[in-house]
């Protein structure tokens, strides 16, 4: 058996590397994705410099935008000249499939040139799964970069997700995923995160595929104090490492024959733990009377002697990782005083390890949740990269059990109510074998309920009403300690002896059912008692999690209680009379009626709006009005707990809301407290939420018609909820409801647009949204005769020819606020309130943007952070050197 003779290393560092040859494999199990080509464009294509087959990413992310560079174009290969960005949600992952357990490398680029004209290089962090890789920073690399690493996926599916940090937009141009062979780069613990891979040649120039049979990107590079050697001569077998022939064909030693060769660098950080590999092979004819031996000296170790083995290229490297001491690192071939040669060196690799301490979420769970989104075609941006970790991106409505971070989180919760799905209950349900908590209700399910939902052992709670469900309830179901809801399914057999569907004709219903409804209403009181002496903690768990990432410091409380939801009817008006205790004490005034306190069961606190007889349209338009907006559910929207049709008598029964609404809380009357600017912001993103959610959430989305500050609500926490939605079709709006004209809304709120062609859009609402957020930054009036610019927009255009923003600050903030963030709130604002509808931006938009004033916000008020290190500029000098393979 042949040995190198570096064997002698597993004596002194312990660490030997085995030699094979290994086989070339074409492409096999390459993914080549180049970023932002459209599907329909040339794809696959070969990439003409590499031979490598490049296809569209479209198939691997569901969001994002495309985009191409602009400045110097013809600069970089074609697939790194058109990328994804992604304006919209933290989080955007790509999933692609690997195989588990073997080792990947993984290579990303990001490429700015600025696409989008507005020369701001953006920083964002970039994950593997659930855990950070690194820290993209475009500002520091302005000509752009590439993360890479060498890993081992978990699982069959690998996620690269890129996660906003600041306010800059991510981007990515390109994804390359190449398997490596066995047995190479052995880690003790963690991943190899590529810093440097070079050749020791004097040009510009790189390697890859196909010289290099995995695709590794090997970039030129040399120092002056060398000297270059190289060889025509091809090279015989090498080692499983296979570095490419090209890395063999030359090499550098010093020119001061007997200085020692030194690469030097410093690390980014002191605790980087370090792999090397050295790859070396004597490459000229020497005299049978010279010798060329030295030593390898690294992390204070000296290996043992080495004499390079004829045109066959050895790897050095070492089982342990090692730090540099102070940060500053060194590497140095020393001749030793055998030798008649100086020391040569052909390539060197180096990585530092990035530790993946949080397990991904239980493979068959993440298999089984995206099934269900793919079954129902839930497109949510949330709902990408692990469902369950990191916390703060937990994907929306879904709950996991989060031990500690080396057991896989498990899904605990599920809750798809008010999706507007139709069809079956999934299959894939059965398979979240930890579920114990699953709401469907508020759907349009269809078919019977399945058996196995019995069978799932961990579900203590399932809720399948307001669907269309029909069949039995399956035995199982029925077993101890498993709550199942189910009412407002008409064609669902209860009882083994099943009716035909009822008829629906609502008169008659009304008086028969008077005695139904109460029985019903018992039931589900007694249901929810139980379950809740039982399960005091998983009822607050059925508050679906926030839709929104904490990153922005939202928080919201779940002391809300499903009940209400649960047990929401038709009511009678000597109800709605007892529960307003005679309609004692008012609460507001809406548009279309007087608003009451009640109480419900007894504790429950409700608002009861009495509508005036006039402001209806008809019963048989309020009825389904009602029904509809029954369906809506949304943190941010006031929930419809009921209402009452009786004869002339209506009125709709609402969630109470207790602090009054946001018009109070900015002028300070009604002995409201005046709320800073951190908190207005997150009032305003809350509402922006809730219209969001009923311009693209719902079905039929809903255009709200009457936003405006007296009709948002705030709660104890200050949680903002939008008011008196969705009745705009029956009734007149604002505070106008004699006014009989089409044309429905609050003077100044009411967008022009919409007043001169009538047409009312989403954007209606988004102009609305533009004048409540001047209010509050203003706390201006909307309309002030008294003012020589009447409308709230004429004197903020005119106050910012000043350019001063405090002129324009609401004084009572008394100058507390981060000015870029009120810059960009009134930017926004004034966005919102353009004359012209389409160059208004969507609610989605808006929610997007309110979120960066808040981390602007937030980042102010955190300003002990500290700075971050800015150091890493200094280890450019080896990865930067030609990094990027060139067009020409
Ligand atoms: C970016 O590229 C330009 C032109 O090629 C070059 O002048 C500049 O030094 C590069 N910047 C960095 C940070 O590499
Ligand atoms: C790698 O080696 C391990 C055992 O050494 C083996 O189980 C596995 O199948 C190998 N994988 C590949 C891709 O060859
Ligand atoms: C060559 O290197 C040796 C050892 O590092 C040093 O002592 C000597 O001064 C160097 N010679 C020149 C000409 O730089
Ligand atoms: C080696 O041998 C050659 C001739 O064969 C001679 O010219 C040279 O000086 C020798 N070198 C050493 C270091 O002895
Ligand atoms: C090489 O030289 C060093 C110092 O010059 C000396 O300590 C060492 O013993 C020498 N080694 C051999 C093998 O001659
Ligand atoms: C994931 O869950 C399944 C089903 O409960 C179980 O069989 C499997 O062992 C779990 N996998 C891991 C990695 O825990
Ligand atoms: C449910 O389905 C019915 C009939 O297909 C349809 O009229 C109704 O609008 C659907 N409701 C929802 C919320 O999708
Ligand atoms: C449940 O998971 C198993 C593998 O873990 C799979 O074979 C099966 O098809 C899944 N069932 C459903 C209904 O998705
Ligand atoms: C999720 O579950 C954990 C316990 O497993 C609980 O502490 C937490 O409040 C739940 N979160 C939500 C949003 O329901």
């Amino acid at each position: 058996m042949e040995s190198p003779p570096w064997v002698l290393m597993v004596v002194l560092l312990g660490t030997l590397g085995v030699i094979h040859l290994v086989q070339a494999q074409g492409q096999q199990g390459f993914i080549s994705l180049d970023c932002g080509l459209p599907a329909t464009e040339r794809s696959p294509y070969d990439e003409p410099k590499t031979g490598l087959r490049f296809s569209s990413d479209e198939n691997f992310i569901q969001s994002g935008k495309t985009g191409q560079v602009r400045a110097n174009p013809g600069e970089y290969l074609k697939p790194y000249e058109t990328l994804r960005y992604f304006p919209d949600g933290f989080r955007n992952c790509y999933n692609l499939n690997v195989e588990k357990g073997r080792k990947h490398l993984v290579r990303a680029w990001f490429i700015y040139g600025n696409y989008d004209g507005l020369g701001i290089n953006p920083k964002f962090d970039l994950y593997l799964g659930p855990n950070p890789w690194t820290t993209i920073d475009l500002q520091i690399r302005v000509n752009g970069t590439r993360a890479e690493i060498l890993h081992i996926p978990t699982s069959n599916s690998l996620q690269i997700c890129l996660v906003k940090t600041g306010t800059t937009t991510p981007l990515i141009s390109s994804l390359e995923i190449r398997p490596m062979g066995n047995g190479t780069y052995i880690t003790k613990s963690g991943s190899l995160n590529l810093f440097a891979r070079i050749y020791l040649k004097d040009s510009d120039t790189y390697i890859r595929y196909p010289s290099d049979i995995y695709d590794r990107l090997w970039t030129s590079y040399f120092m002056k104090e060398w000297t270059q050697i190289s060889t025509t001569h091809e090279g015989s077998s090498s080692n499983i490492y296979v570095p490419p022939k090209g890395v063999l064909a030359t090499a550098a030693t010093p020119t001061n024959s007997t200085a020692p060769l030194t690469i030097e660098w410093s690390s980014s950080n002191v605790n980087d733990q370090y792999y090397l590999y050295v790859h070396f092979a004597e490459i000229q004819e020497l005299q049978t009377n010279s010798t060329r031996e030295f030593n390898v000296v690294w992390d204070g170790e000296t290996s043992d002697p080495i004499v390079p083995a004829k045109y066959k290229i050895d790897t050095l490297f070492r089982r342990l990782p090692s730090t540099c001491k102070g940060g500053e690192c060194s590497l140095e071939l020393r001749r030793t005083n055998r030798s008649t040669l100086p020391p040569l060196l052909n390539a060197l690799e180096i990585y530092t390890v990035t530790e993946f301490p949080q397990s991904e979420t239980n493979e068959t769970d993440v298999v089984a949740v995206q099934n269900i989104k793919a079954a129902y075609r839930i497109s949510k941006i949330s709902w990408q990269g692990d469902p369950c970790v990191p916390q703060q991106f937990m994907w929306d409505r879904l709950n996991c059990s989060n031990t500690d971070m080396s057991t896989p989180p498990r899904i605990t919760y599920l809750n798809l109510s008010s999706s507007g799905i139709t069809g079956t209950i999934a299959a894939a349900i059965q398979n979240l074998t930890q579920l114990e908590i699953l709401d469907l209700s508020n759907n349009n399910f269809t078919g019977e309920v399945p058996a196995f939902l019995g069978n799932m052992e961990s579900l203590v709670f399932i809720n399948i009403s307001w669907n269309d469900l029909n069949g039995s309830i399956p035995q199982a179901l029925r077993r101890k300690g498993l709550d199942l809801f189910n009412q407002g399914n008409p064609r669902l057999c209860l009882s083994g002896s099943c009716l035909p569907p009822k008829p629906k004709p609502f008169p008659v219903v009304i008086v028969a059912s008077v005695a139904s409804v109460a029985i019903i209403i018992i039931a589900v009181l007694i249901l929810v008692f139980v379950f809740r002496k039982k399960k005091p903690s998983t009822v607050g768990a059925l508050q679906g999690p926030p839709s929104i990432s904490p990153a922005v410091n939202v928080t919201y409380d779940n002391s809300s209680v499903s009940s209400i939801q649960s047990s929401k009817r038709r009511f009678t008006y000597s109800e709605v009379t007892n529960m307003t205790n005679n309609f004692q004490r008012v609460v507001g005034e809406g548009g279309f009626g007087i608003v009451y306190h009640g109480t419900l069961n007894g504790y429950e606190q409700v608002a009861v709006k009495v509508l005036s007889q006039s402001s209806t349209q008809g019963y048989k338009q309020f009825k389904a009005e009602v029904d509809l907006l029954m369906r809506v559910h949304h943190a941010n929207l006031v929930s419809l707990v009921g209402y009452c049709g009786e004869g002339n008598h209506l009125a709709l029964i609402y969630e109470f809301v207790p602090n009054g609404d946001l018009r109070q809380h900015l002028s300070g009357k009604g002995g409201r407290s005046i709320i800073n600017w951190g908190i207005r912001l997150r009032i305003a993103l809350e509402a922006a939420l809730g219209l969001e959610y009923l311009h693209s959430g719902c079905i039929p989305a809903m255009i709200h018609r009457d936003v405006k500050t007296t009709n948002i609500l705030l709660d104890e926490q200050f949680k903002a909820k939008l008011a008196d939605f969705g009745l705009s079709r029956s009734f007149p709006v604002g505070g106008e409801s004699h006014v009989s004209t089409m044309i429905a809304g609050t003077p100044g709120y009411l967008d022009p647009e919409y007043y001169r062609t009538s047409r009312l859009t989403e954007k209606s609402d988004v102009y609305s949204f533009g004048i409540v957020l001047l209010e509050m930054i203003t706390n201006e009036p909307v309309i002030d005769q008294a003012r020589t610019k009447t409308h709230i927009t004429q004197w903020v255009g005119f106050e910012l020819n000043s350019g001063d923003i405090s002129s324009i600050m609401d004084p009572n903030l008394h100058g507390e606020y981060d000015s870029r963030s009120a810059w960009r709130a009134l930017e926004l604002a004034m966005s919102c309130a353009n004359p012209s509808s389409t160059r208004r931006p969507s609610m989605s938009r808006v929610v997007v943007k309110l979120k960066e004033c808040l981390v602007s916000e937030n980042s102010r008020r955190n300003i002990s952070r500290g700075t971050d290190s800015q150091s890493s500029g200094e280890v450019s000098m080896v990865i930067d050197t030609g990094m990027f393979p060139k067009a020409r």
